[in-house]
């Protein structure tokens, strides 16, 4: 059994196929037989300007989607960050052992930092220090994540490693773990960018809340390229990248698929995967919607969760402060 440690941002539009095949299937796979926690990170969401009212509402449906996609509150520690207040509290105590030149590197800062010209929020910059505060909170040894993510769990690592040196052994330095396939899921618009929340091109991702005819619109406008053959050619991103949608929906090894789509055209293949999409979400969506119409039971179930949480974030902030002298 590991203690296992992963959070997704709400945001007003919903996780994507590529969230969902990157980091959320694997969390409800983990959720079997480990301590699994998991946590909407609204504090994170606030590091680019949020509507307050809409903030609240993408909590609440992330945190439904959470688990209408089978994570299941009484397996496993599924809360909302802003309400363990120890996340942000340790996450001050981690920046001021961070330097500059550090938080300088991380190559999403880079790119979300872009589009703000002159005036970028330092929260973009600090972000991954609370990042992992979130991880060593729990003693968490296991983080389920897809690629994008890999550099800020290194950095957990690394402070982690320098908080330890410093002020004598306190947390588990945790490890990343990646699916070998699937952990980065392009855009359908342009299959050499990651699928991306943000991207401008509204036929770049399928979300988990798209109406089905819209998954099947954006699937079968998905960029390919001309040549005919349905193989498994990591050169041909386009068509690589729904393949491996595929795989990873179906289960069918690249052989199987290969076999199964002989004499197939793109037409008939993008169908295939719209029809695996819409069996996905489909039934995620009744789910989240039954969730949502009974908005005291989720904030209950929320509480619940976050208590649980909280007491056992208090005991490693505690240990933590009076280790560095407060
Ligand atoms: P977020 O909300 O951007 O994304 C949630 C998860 O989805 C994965 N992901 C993808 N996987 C495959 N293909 C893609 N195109 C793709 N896009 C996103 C992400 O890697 C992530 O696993 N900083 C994090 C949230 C976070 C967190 C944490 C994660 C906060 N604290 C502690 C782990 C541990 C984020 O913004 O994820």
């Amino acid at each position: 059994m590991a203690t296992i440690f992963s959070g997704i941002q709400p945001s007003a539009q919903a996780p994507h196929i590529g969230n969902y095949i990157g980091a959320l299937k694997q969390w409800v796979e983990l959720q079997e037989g480990n301590d699994a926690l998991y946590c909407v990170v609204d504090l994170h969401a606030l590091t680019v300007p949020q509507d307050p009212k809409k903030l609240q509402e993408s909590i609440d449906q992330t945190y439904a989607l959470l688990l209408a996609i089978g994570l299941d509150p009484e397996k496993s520690t599924v809360f909302v960050q802003s309400q363990v207040p120890a996340h942000a509290q340790l996450g001050w105590v981690l920046q001021t052992i961070s330097t500059m030149g550090e938080l300088s590197r991380m190559t999403q800062f880079k790119d979300k930092s872009a589009k703000f010209k002159d005036s970028i929020p330092s929260g973009l910059f600090t972000y991954p220090t609370l990042m992992a505060a979130d991880i060593v909170l729990y003693d968490t040894q296991i983080v389920p994540v897809g690629e994008d993510q890999i550099q800020h769990v290194e950095l957990a690592r690394n402070l982690a490693q320098r908080f330890n040196n410093r002020f004598g052994d306190t947390f588990v330095v945790p490890n990343v773990q990646i699916k070998k396939e699937g952990a980065r899921i392009m855009s359908l618009a342009d299959p050499t960018k990651k699928m991306s929340k943000s991207d401008e091109n509204k036929h770049a991702a399928v979300f988990l809340n798209d109406p089905l005819d819209v998954i099947q619109e954006k699937l079968s406008r998905a960029v390919t390229d001309s040549q005919t053959e349905i193989t498994f050619d990591p050169e041909r991103k386009g068509l690589y990248n729904l393949l491996s949608i595929y795989k990873i929906l179906t289960g069918k090894s690249e052989v199987e698929i290969e076999q199964d789509m002989k004499g197939k055209g793109y037409k008939e293949f993008k169908q295939e995967v719209a029809h695996q999409v819409i069996t996905l979400v489909e039934p995620i969506q009744t789910r989240m919607q039954e969730l949502l119409s009974d908005r005291t039971a989720l904030h209950d179930s929320m509480k619940r969760s976050a208590e649980k949480a909280a007491s056992r974030a208090q005991k490693k902030l505690e240990e933590v402060y009076s280790k560095i002298g407060l």
